[in-house]
């Protein structure tokens, strides 16, 4: 038997500002988005937006349904926007802000399993990093250098 360890480092910035012009750009797109949540049930509203490579933006937000299991979070709907606008494109970074109608969230809010799975899909098949960053509508914002990092023992495709 082999012990091992999960080792990631990340960082967290007290405040957007403290991060690069092109992380601020990225994040403030994904503000934008969130305005076009749609979600009437929780009253949680979800804003995603993508750089890819090419520096095209692409954006999602979270889309709820009355039937709860059928809605999808910004971060899918982003992701898979992105796959089927710029199939060929690398995706450099993704940029997560949520924002609630009940309360001031302040902690920032990181991508559910599901996002962290369906992004994890797009890292593996273009073999380059994901960064992904993350923040409420205010304060700390976190960011992670890739996708794997907060998703050790992934599953993939090599398995299937
Ligand atoms: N949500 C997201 O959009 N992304 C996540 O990573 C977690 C949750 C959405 C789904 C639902 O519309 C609302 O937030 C409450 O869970």
């Amino acid at each position: 038997m082999i012990e091992k360890q999960f080792t990631a480092s990340y960082q967290i910035y007290d405040h957007l500002e403290e991060m690069n012009q092109e992380d601020i750009k990225l994040m403030k797109q994904a503000a934008e988005a969130r305005n076009n949540a749609y979600a009437p049930y929780s009253k949680f509203m979800v804003g995603a937006a993508i750089l890819m490579a090419n520096g095209k933006v692409v954006i999602g937000s979270n889309q709820e349904n009355a039937a709860y299991p059928s809605g999808l979070c910004a971060e899918r709907n982003a992701i898979y926007q992105a796959g089927a606008l710029y199939p060929n494109e690398k995706i450099e970074a993704i940029a997560i802000t949520v924002k609630s109608q009940k309360k001031k969230v302040i902690v920032p809010a990181a991508p559910c399993g599901a996002c962290r799975q369906a992004i994890a899909e797009y890292e593996f098949k273009q073999e380059h990093p994901i960064k992904i960053m993350f923040m409420a509508e205010i304060g700390k914002v976190i960011k992670v250098n890739a996708l794997l990092d907060i998703l050790p023992l992934a599953f993939d495709g090599s398995s299937l």
